[in-house]
């Protein structure tokens, strides 16, 4: 008869800053580079920002705690994790999680795909002649499918590596890289003539945009999504934690950071949209990137083929690190739940990933269905599901948060925007999406 061993204990982050830097990886990513910078210069610029920062604070530093707490206080991944403490009802929300990390991880490859396309190909052979076609050309079709492909077999390696020997490694290598490449494109950006025009065009201040609840609604939702709010991202991360950590310090630093690479990207954007007279072609969303950006570059002559690199690479080592927590979600439910090891558990959960993502790189119309399904409909359900737990349901949420801490003072507060503030927010969010979801649903079968 076969011994059986006792499960291994959980393997735990070896330092503090392994576990900012990839929260910290999982919240930067495509997100910040376009949509935030997007939709800051469209709704308000400097007064859309101080929208943008109080939704940060009320309700996405609130709900990453909330994630933390019962990712910290369970040491394991969703279904288990809420299961722990709730019971098997609560549980159940551990499921919306997988699927939606399942489906946001299909879609987002295939654009990262692209992001990693565009970086080699630049550096390799230099600037598309035509970026308009050229985009047309790669953005779906079988070349998508391989791109996606090989941007879900990296993911796999680093995730199949574990906490330490993998997720961990490539956060210390790729997270200060990241930071280099956007703080160096943003002050080359700042030495362009007519770049002035760009940095007004991004921050001007019109208040009379930010007055209404449809952009109050964009800034929760974009707060939201930036954070990786919403399915267990951020719980399954502090499941490797231990009970020394001052989890309210941590959110507080993943969230400023996270919103610095946003704000700086576009720091990076508008002015050189500006500066090359582009700016009819600021608002037209990825094609901005993938289109405007690029001529950009090639006006600048030489060196922009050197910028243009380091743009692309700094895009798609931010969605890296991005894919890599999605799939952890799901790996460390499977190796939880079904008990596999972990390299099974990261092929498995890849491949099946990978096959519902194929679509999206032949389909605008089915990425976008994804997106507004998964990106976020399902995230906001699991988001307010899970203010709702710690809110109202979980036993004691307080002496869970606190520890590694000195005072519970302000956890009352913290508390109260959780039973009160944040479901009030997300059910507002959750009637915007489910519109925009019916739309994304007639468009697709129309
Ligand atoms: N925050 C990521 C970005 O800004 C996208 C994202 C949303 C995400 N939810 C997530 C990433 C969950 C990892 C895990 O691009």
């Amino acid at each position: 008869m076969p011994v059986s061993t006792p499960p291994a204990a959980r393997e735990k982050w070896s330092s503090k800053l392994g576990f900012t830097l990839a929260a910290i990886g999982s919240a930067v990513g495509l997100g910040n580079m376009w949509r935030f910078p997007y939709k800051t210069a469209d709704a308000g610029g400097a007064a859309f920002v101080v929208l943008y920062l109080g939704m940060t604070a009320l309700v996405g530093i609130p709900l990453m705690l909330a994630e933390m707490t019962v990712g910290r206080g369970s040491g394991k991944s969703p279904i288990e994790a809420l299961t722990h403490f709730g019971g098997k009802a609560w549980g159940r929300v551990g499921y919306v999680y997988i699927l939606a990390g399942t489906i946001i991880l299909g879609f987002y490859s295939v654009v990262a795909g692209w992001t990693a396309r565009y970086a080699i190909e630049i550096a390799v052979s230099g600037l598309p002649a035509d970026p308009a076609g050229h985009f047309e050309a790669i953005a779906f079709g079988d070349m998508a499918l391989v791109w996606h492909l090989g941007f879900m077999l990296l993911t796999t390696v680093v995730v199949s590596g574990g906490i330490r020997g993998g997720i961990e490694k490539a956060s210390l290598v790729l997270m200060p890289v990241l930071a280099a490449l956007v703080l160096g494109l943003a002050a080359y950006a700042a030495t362009l003539e007519g770049s002035e025009a760009g940095y007004a065009y991004y921050l001007g201040v019109d208040f009379s945009k930010v007055l209404s609840l449809e952009v109050l609604v964009e800034a929760a939702g974009q707060a939201f999504f930036s954070l990786s709010l919403g399915m267990g991202a951020i719980l399954t991360y502090s499941s490797y934690l231990s009970d020394d950590h001052h989890l309210p310090n941590e959110s507080l630093i993943i969230s400023i950071a996270d919103f610095g690479v946003a704000f700086f990207a576009g720091l990076v954007v508008f002015p050189l949209l500006f500066a090359f007279g582009l700016q009819a072609q600021a608002q037209e969303g990825l094609g901005t990137l993938f289109v405007a950006l690029p001529v950009a570059f090639e006006e600048m002559g030489g060196f922009g083929r050197v910028l243009g690199a380091g743009f692309f690479l700094a895009l798609a080592v931010g969605a890296l690190t991005s894919t890599i927590s999605l799939l952890e979600v799901v790996v460390s439910s499977a190796v939880d739940n079904l008990g596999w090891n972990r390299p099974r558990a990261a092929w498995t959960a890849a491949l099946v990933i990978f096959l519902i993502g194929a679509p999206a790189a032949f389909s605008g119309a089915y990425l976008g269905l994804m997106d507004a399904f998964a990106g976020e409909f399902l995230l906001v359900i699991g988001g307010l599901m899970l203010s709702l737990f710690v809110g109202w349901a979980m036993d004691d949420p307080i002496g869970e948060v606190s520890k590694g801490t000195s005072g519970i003072k302000w956890f009352f507060a913290w508390r109260f925007l959780l039973r009160f503030v944040v479901p009030a927010v997300l059910v507002l969010v959750l009637v915007f999406s489910v519109q925009k979801l019916a739309a994304q649903i007639a468009g697709f079968f129309g």
